[in-house]
């Protein structure tokens, strides 16, 4: 039988040749190619909007990537700077508007019913009801996941926005000796901090950054009870109380503490001003931990945290969610739903929140892997659950609607940069905002 040499008889030649420790040299053969190979089937795009884009959030992202690659899909990150999620906002409504949304957004608190309410969200009970979410999640996260009684967003976890993060070399060297309790133990630090030649407060001048500062103090001065009224409920009289004065007032003494720099800063460039010891305090949640863990410091050597002054037996929280849109292609909808599961599985709960500075939202997650700052949350988060200290951040859109979140934030902000705007004028100018619909 002639033996026409085609190109994988000269592979078998060279291969036996080659087991049989023979060298033959393979016979120049007009070789004819072999059928090219099958093409790989496309992967399912998985296309997730957020804004996680510092150090520590893009660690945090990327675990979340490495879980959807491992299960097959081609991950397309959908990331749009801008701390806060203003921007992310922005673009997001323009692609859905565009009929062409992604498979995932970084949305949360009343927002969701937003999305929900214009019927662009997939039912995710499929992945939910099995999962039971229902019992894994504190009522308060799950509520807000929900329209009409269906899941349409996936919890990722529970930042805690009353936070003080420190540098405990720039306290050492003004002879600050713990972290302060009370705003007027701390504007005694921060004197002393400023005498040293240090900056006390390091703060980014965003809107966004101002009234997350705001929220603090309104805890810190009027308490839960006080912070639930005014800026949960919106409350008039809570709005215009010496209370509020008095929150408002402190607000502004602050100023006197932060570099002529702070101006557009991003948190993240501020939290670095802390980390590199050139200021001592910051008051910012704990998407900060995730940079100082990114850089390779832990709580109680490279920095300290505490409850931001007055507010330790409070917490603001804030949950990071991912609303699912509704998609017509089924393998987009089992990416979703993949999607939906990988979020709230142990696994992920566990090192993304390592990453990202916030504590697992599955309730009794196993936190001894986690530090101290984590670990203190954890406790402080079930603590004030039960003794009613447990609000959600009206800075980081958890409390109210975004028309009145967005017109609250620009009155705090005016008031942060117009020193001529007196405080009377300041609270008249946020309870004025408080009343938008
Ligand atoms: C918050 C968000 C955090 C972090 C922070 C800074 O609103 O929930 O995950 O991104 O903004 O951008």
């Amino acid at each position: 039988m002639k033996f026409t040499y085609t190109f994988g008889a000269a592979l078998v030649a060279a291969l036996l040749a080659t087991a049989c420790g023979k060298k033959e040299e393979a016979a120049p053969v007009a070789a004819t190619p072999a059928p090219a190979a099958a093409p790989a089937p496309a992967k399912t795009a998985v296309e997730v909007l957020h804004y996680w884009t510092s150090g520590g959030e893009a660690k945090s992202a990327a675990e979340l990537k490495g879980m959807l690659e491992a299960k097959g899909y081609e991950w397309k990150d959908f990331a749009v700077a801008g701390g806060g999620g203003e921007n992310a906002m922005t673009v997001l409504k323009s692609r859905a508007v565009s009929g062409n949304p992604p498979t995932a957004a970084q949305v949360k608190g009343p927002a969701i019913q937003e999305w929900a309410k214009e019927g662009m969200l997939a039912n995710i009970d499929n992945v939910a009801g099995p999962e039971k979410w229902d019992e894994l999640l504190p009522k308060v996260v799950a509520d807000v996941m929900k329209a009409d009684g269906h899941y349409v967003a996936a919890p990722v976890n529970v930042h805690r926005v009353n936070w003080m993060w420190a540098n405990p070399e720039v306290l050492k060297k003004a002879g600050v000796a713990g972290m302060p309790k009370t705003w007027d133990e701390f504007f005694v630090a921060a004197d002393k901090i400023k005498k040293s030649g240090n900056i006390a407060l390091a703060h980014g001048g965003q809107n966004w950054q101002d009234f997350t500062v705001f929220e603090s103090v309104v805890l810190g001065v009027g308490g839960a009870e006080f912070y639930d009224k005014a800026l949960v409920k919106l409350d008039p009289a809570a709005l215009t109380s010496p209370t509020m004065t008095k929150a408002v007032t402190t607000f502004r003494k602050l100023k006197g503490y932060v570099d002529d720099a702070s101006s557009g800063r991003d948190w993240n460039m501020t939290t670095a001003m802390v980390i590199q010891g050139k200021a001592g305090f910051q008051f910012m949640g704990d998407w900060a931990k995730g940079e100082f863990t990114a850089a390779g410091q832990k709580p109680g050597e490279g920095f300290l945290c505490a409850a931001a002054p007055g507010t330790a037996n409070a917490y603001t929280f804030n949950v990071d969610s991912f609303i699912m849109f509704k998609l017509k292609d089924e393998a987009a909808q089992k990416g979703q739903a993949d999607l939906a599961s990988a979020i709230l599985s142990p696994e992920f709960q566990e090192v993304f929140n390592q990453n990202k500075g916030s504590i697992p939202v599955r309730l009794g997650h196993d936190m001894s892997k986690f530090d101290d700052c984590a670990k203190l949350s954890a406790a402080d988060f079930v603590a004030t659950a039960k003794a009613g200290g447990l609000v959600p951040s009206i800075a980081h859109g958890m409390a109210v609607s975004p028309a009145a979140e967005g017109a609250i934030k620009d009155a705090v902000s005016q008031f942060w940069n117009d020193d001529k705007i007196s405080v009377a004028d300041g609270v008249k100018n946020i309870a004025k905002a408080a009343a938008t619909k």
